[in-house]
């Protein structure tokens, strides 16, 4: 039996009601931890708290509810929506070959070199409404090519303008709409509905065959910088460990404590992160099924990457300049810590107070309000429920960063909830804004990275007024890829408490 939940109508279920995530947050209420929902046609169970979270989908439990339901519009099981061996074969070695004692440097170089066409145009823009998104969408598209290439790509560079364009067209696309997933079924419908609904559907697959075009012709280059001879790192295993092999759970290496990118070193220093990826054994034979898996997954990394940390960026800003206080106290330490160099992420513990400022956002903005879906490979027993096989389990991230027990108030942005007794930054409990157990985030310290030097550099420079009265709370948000502030607008003005 199913665990209880809003009834629904005949062939749609709870579609009409189901308005997005406070939708969610609703139905924990009223129906507690668990709950399972039929949203046309489908069903899916909803888990709401961190114990159920921590139970059932993490650890060894989680093993069972590991796959995914297939990808839409998806050429091969890469990252994201790969299930199984595959899956954790592609997710250990796009692991393996992140981890280089020169993660930290690449990322801050390419950011920092994003940074200064950002920084230039909020001031040019001093004092009018800006647009955040048409900003920072550059930057966070950028600092991944940048990544994997080993270096940014030049202002006039051609991919640079292509990588953008796609990038803009993945942000407007709604995957819950039942337009798109209509076109995406069916791709010579997608231009009659746009016109008959006056509405432009994203065309998804020729948007990643643009993609795959580009990934391609880097991989040739990449292919023939790299000595197909060196085996440096092929032999390199997933990182030891040794907490997580006790576990004997199959994908206990891939658990995210394991990956720590400040200390770890797998790989030689002088390689582009795609050179790196090339090497892994997983990829380094080119037959058909390697070379889509390859591609699926540096897919992956635009699709899951880029409007998940420009949404996260919308949401910090956002509270900041909701937030004059906070922001004051953040640049007063960034000041203090950094005064005019270059801001580093080694920087990052002397800043608790910004950290906090940006968990804070995270946890109130939930970008991935219900995680990515989880299915079950067996029929699977939680809280007494049978789970049939095949079910989608969802964890609500929403509902887990509003739970009131562990975060009073929840939905005010106060970033102290963050700090210990000794003002130090500590992870919030109940908090899981790059999901659960080995499916966690591949992006997270890329994210991070960006997240903690645009807001610093940002910050440091301006200060951010809204563009509107309204309360956070009232700001309207949508769901594309991710979840997003609709049109954020701030105004960043020249700092008055400049030190
Ligand atoms: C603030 C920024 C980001 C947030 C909030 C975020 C959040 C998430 C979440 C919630 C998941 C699903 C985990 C689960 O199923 O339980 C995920 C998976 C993933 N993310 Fe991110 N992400 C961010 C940035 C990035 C970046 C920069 C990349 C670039 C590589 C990325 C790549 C991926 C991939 C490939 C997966 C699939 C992992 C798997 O299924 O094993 N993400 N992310």
């Amino acid at each position: 039996m199913l665990p209880p939940g809003p009834p629904g109508h005949y062939v749609v279920g709870s579609l009409l009601e189901y308005k997005g995530p406070k939708t969610n947050l609703q139905w924990t209420k009223q129906f507690g931890g668990i709950y399972s929902v039929n949203l046309a046609g489908k069903t899916l169970v909803y888990l709401n708290t961190i114990q159920l979270v921590e139970r059932y989908m993490e650890g060894a439990a989680g093993e069972l509810l590991l796959d995914r339901p297939p990808g839409p519009g998806a050429i091969g099981e890469g990252l994201l929506f790969g299930s199984g061996e595959n899956w954790q074969k592609n997710k250990t070695a796009t692991m393996r070959a992140l981890h280089a004692a020169t993660f930290v440097q690449a990322m801050e170089d390419v950011v920092h070199f994003e940074l200064r066409e950002v920084l230039q145009t909020l001031q040019a823009k001093l004092g009018q409404k800006v647009m955040v998104g048409d900003v920072l969408i550059g930057p966070c598209v950028n600092s991944i090519v940048g990544l994997l290439k080993g270096g940014s790509l030049a202002m006039d560079d051609p991919d640079r303008r292509e990588v953008l364009l796609i990038s803009q067209n993945l942000a407007r696309c709604d995957l819950a709409s039942l337009l798109q997933q209509i076109s995406l079924k069916h791709p010579m419908l997608r231009l009659p509905l746009s016109f008959l609904f006056c509405t432009s559907i994203v065309n998804i697959p020729a948007t990643a065959k643009r993609l795959h075009g580009l990934l391609r012709k880097w991989i040739r280059e990449s292919r023939t910088e790299t000595d197909p001879s060196d085996s440096s790192c092929r032999e390199s295993a997933a990182p030891d460990a040794s907490s997580a092999s006790q576990e004997k759970s199959p994908s206990a290496a891939l658990m995210s404590s394991q990956w720590n990118f400040s200390k770890m070193s797998l790989n030689e220093e002088n390689e582009s992160t795609l050179q790196r990826i090339l090497k892994q054994p997983e990829f380094v034979k080119v037959t058909e099924k390697t070379d889509t898996e390859l591609i699926q997954s540096l897919t992956d990394f635009f699709f899951g990457g880029v409007t998940s940390t420009l949404s996260g960026a919308e949401f910090v800003l956002m509270y900041l300049s909701k937030n004059p206080d906070a922001s004051r106290t953040a640049q007063k330490e960034i000041d203090a810590v950094a005064g005019n160099e270059d801001i580093r992420w080694s920087m990052k513990d002397q800043m608790p107070f910004l950290q906090a400022c940006i968990a804070e956002a995270l946890r109130l903005g939930c970008v991935t309000p219900s995680s990515l879906p989880h299915v079950a490979l067996k029929e699977t027993q939680i809280e007494g429920y049978s789970i049939p096989k095949g079910t989608t389990v969802m964890a609500s991230i929403y509902s887990l960063h509003r739970d009131p027990e562990i975060f009073a108030e929840p939905e005010e942005f106060r970033p102290d909830r963050h700090l210990d007794s000794e003002g130090r930054f500590k992870q919030p409990h109940s908090y899981r804004p790059f999901g659960i157990g080995a499916r966690r985030c591949v992006g997270e310290a890329m994210a991070d990275i960006q997240l903690f030097l645009y807001t610093a550099s940002i910050l440091r420079q301006f200060d951010i007024e809204p563009a509107d009265s309204r309360s956070a709370q009232d700001l309207e948000t949508h769901m594309r890829i991710v979840h997003r502030l609709i049109d954020l607008q701030c105004v960043f003005t020249e700092r008055k408490n400049n030190c």
